[in-house]
């Protein structure tokens, strides 16, 4: 299977509904800085994982086209939060909200597309008390992320971190939201509840090692595909499983002084963090992360043991493996 492929085409067709969702409002800046992300495209990994899970366990798809919609219309409110916090400037290949319609606005449309997705997770045409299962682990889910994100950011001012702490933070900035997905489409496609766990963890390791691979990315990657800045990480001072690595094996010396030159340093050269990209590699800090990101791909895959053979189940195992081979 070439799952890029099948991911696209499974992705394209969510975005009619998805921006069906963010026409009704106003004022208008507010509904353009709502729709600005959403338009702009993104892989839609989430609500493509939520309506493909709620398939094969053997339900109707059609019917988690919405929840995965709500999903993907949350994660588009924390990329314009992100991208303020984050300091970022771009965003699928465009301006980010903050920097088209300004601050006031990217808080308010980000709010605004939160209030959204539980609107449409009420209107669910699902069992009243699965609408309720999906509300509050919905809601659960981002108060996770808000937890993932406070961290992240506290992760910045201190020297270092352990790797138990990176773990726990990317957990819930972003593993947690593809557990949702995942649980959610099982619970839409009628999966009993020891299976519904099961998924979630599927999703949730998938998660974790897409966040690996993003902090990868976020040093390696190609800026022009990746749509966002590439570098950011290292004036930022994140505390990536890559620069915890270094922080803590690499010995005193030129390479060392080179990262701890750059790394938290907002007014580091390209040049600066450039050496800095290159000091962490030389020393094999990338690779390792690499590994570990290989890890949790295995463990989310097994997961799925109990799910019978189809094509979505295919598809399942190879969006583990595409998540940490991805180039954007
Ligand atoms: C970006 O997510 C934020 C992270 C959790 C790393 P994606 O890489 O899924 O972004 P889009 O939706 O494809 O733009
Ligand atoms: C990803 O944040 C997590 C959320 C947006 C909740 P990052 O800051 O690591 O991701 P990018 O690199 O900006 O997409
Ligand atoms: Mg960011
Ligand atoms: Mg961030």
């Amino acid at each position: 299977m070439n799952v890029i492929e099948v991911l696209t085409k499974k992705a394209r067709e969510l975005d009619a509904p998805i921006l069906s969702y963010l026409q009704e409002g106003q004022p208008e800046n507010m509904m353009e800085s709502c729709r600005h992300y959403p338009q702009a495209g993104g892989k839609r990994m989430r609500p493509v994982l939520a309506v493909t899970m709620a398939q094969a366990v053997g339900g109707k798809g059609h019917l988690a086209v919405p929840f995965g919609a709500a999903l993907e219309i949350i994660h588009n409110f924390t990329l314009v939060h992100d991208d303020v916090m984050d300091n970022d400037d771009t965003r699928r290949g465009l301006p980010s909200v903050h920097k088209v319609w300004g601050m006031p606005t990217a808080i308010i449309s980000g709010d605004a597309l939160f209030a959204r997705a539980f609107e449409i997770i009420a209107d669910l045409e699902v069992p009243d008390a699965d609408v309720r299962r999906l509300l509050r682990l919905t809601a659960r889910t981002v108060w996770l992320v808000a937890e993932g994100q406070q961290m992240d950011m506290n992760n910045e001012d201190k020297d270092s971190i352990d790797v138990a702490t990176y773990i726990e933070t990317v957990e819930k900035k972003t593993g947690v939201l593809f557990g949702a997905a995942a649980a959610g489409g099982a619970i839409i496609g009628g999966a009993d509840p020891a299976t519904v766990d099961r998924l979630y963890d599927y999703g949730r390791q998938l998660g974790i090692a897409f966040q690996i691979w993003d902090d990868v990315l976020g040093l390696k990657g190609d800026q022009s595909k990746l749509g966002k800045p590439v570098g950011s990480d290292i004036r930022n001072g994140k505390k990536t499983l890559i620069a915890i690595d270094a922080l803590e094996h690499m010995p005193d010396g030129e390479g060392r002084e080179a990262l701890l030159a750059a790394l938290g340093n907002p007014d580091a050269s390209d040049v600066a963090v450039k050496e800095a990209i290159a000091r962490l590699e030389e020393f094999g800090s990338i690779e390792r992360a690499k590994k570990a990101a290989i890890d949790y791909v295995l463990d989310s895959k097994a997961k799925l043991q109990s799910v019978p053979d189809s094509a979505e189940k295919d598809f399942l195992l190879a969006l583990a493996d595409y998540a940490i081979s991805r180039e954007l």
